[in-house]
């Protein structure tokens, strides 16, 4: 198949690779190593890059030999940046892999995530969403109780997740985040525990949870918070499939994660997080509509445990897209 291939690097925004605002783009490294499992699977790959190089090679019909694009680009600029391919994809009619617009938007609205999936019984932890800290939103809070979790909305890669233990920290760190990003803020009970994530591939009845996958520290620590600094270049983090989770806990959190992938109607993949108190209580923090497929994160572990290699987990992507367009 001749696949196009979509993905947004910080230096097409002018941005430094140490600028930590934008943690959620994906380094070179990725974009390469994901082009030759691309290529392993018997694919061409033609590297394009982000929206506006898209929309150049649209315009000029430079694309009209592409059969698929892959696409792991983020977007910039507001809250509907991951959405915005996918939209211009659907205008010209061109299959592409990953979530469409809808569920690339409420992807990136936490809040409105834990509304649907409270709505279904799924567990959420208490919070308030908010723009602006007056005492209304402050008294909330309070009733929630310390410690807090605060994060952005609609933000990824743990950017701006920050623990509070009281008022005074809540007020200074609110006003750090506000002062630093342009999202809501959203406070969240702090749920104690394990650090969970289920990676997801395929499409409604045939989507699999491929996984329960516990993220921990080497020395068999739980984390505490799972930070930026973590997910980018600590080497102090593992994950492994010996969750420590009583079976039918694990059943409950990738009944959770199919339903939500389900009924959100995602694309071909997706990874679903949580959180699981010590006495087994799990609670879903949010969803991933483009989660990262960096080499041995929790989609290249559960490949393993099924018998795929890395680049046959790409392809079954690829194939998940491939089948909902009847490209095969
Ligand atoms: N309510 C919470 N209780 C405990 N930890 C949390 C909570 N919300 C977020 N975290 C921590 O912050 C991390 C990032 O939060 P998450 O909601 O997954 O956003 P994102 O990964 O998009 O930045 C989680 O993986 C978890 O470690
Ligand atoms: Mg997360």
């Amino acid at each position: 198949m001749r696949i196009g291939f979509c993905y947004d690097t910080k230096s097409d925004y002018g941005l430094e690779e140490e600028n930590m605002e934008y943690t959620d783009f994906v380094s070179l490294h990725t974009v390469t190593t994901i082009k030759h499992a691309l290529e392993r699977c018997g694919h061409t790959v033609q590297y394009i890059g982000n929206i506006d190089k898209l929309r150049t090679l649209l315009e000029k019909h430079k694309l009209d030999e592409i059969d698929l694009i892959f696409n792991i680009a983020e977007g910039f600029g507001s809250r509907n940046r991951e959405a915005l391919i996918p939209s211009l994809l659907e205008i010209y009619q061109i299959p592409y892999t990953a979530s469409d617009t809808y569920g690339m938007a409420i992807n990136l609205n936490k809040q409105h995530t834990k509304i649907i999936a409270a709505s279904m019984g799924i567990p959420v932890p208490q919070g308030i969403c908010f723009k602006e800290l007056d005492t209304s939103v402050i008294d909330k809070i309070e009733s929630i109780g310390f410690p807090i979790v605060l994060k952005l909305n609609s933000e990824g890669g743990s950017m701006g997740v920050t623990l509070v233990k009281n008022k005074n920290e809540l007020i200074k760190e609110t006003e750090h985040l506000i002062s630093q990003y342009h999202s809501d803020i959203l406070a969240e009970e702090y749920i104690a525990g394990k650090e969970i994530t289920v990676p997801i591939i395929g499409n409604g009845i045939n989507a699999q949870a491929l996984g329960v996958v516990l993220i921990i520290h080497k020395n068999g620590k739980d984390v505490s918070l799972y930070n930026s600094n973590m997910k980018g270049v600590d080497n102090d983090i593992t994950n492994s499939l010996k969750t420590g989770l009583l079976p039918n806990i694990e059943k409950s959190i990738r009944e959770y994660s199919l339903l939500l992938h389900r009924n959100l109607e995602l694309r071909d993949y997706s990874r679903m997080d949580f959180r699981v108190t010590s006495n087994g209580q799990p609670y879903f923090l949010e969803i991933n509509t483009m989660p990262s497929l960096g080499r041995d994160g929790s989609f290249e572990l559960c490949g393993k445990s099924l018998g795929l290699e890395y680049h046959e987990i790409i392809g079954k992507i690829v194939e998940a897209a491939s089948e909902r367009y009847n490209l095969l």
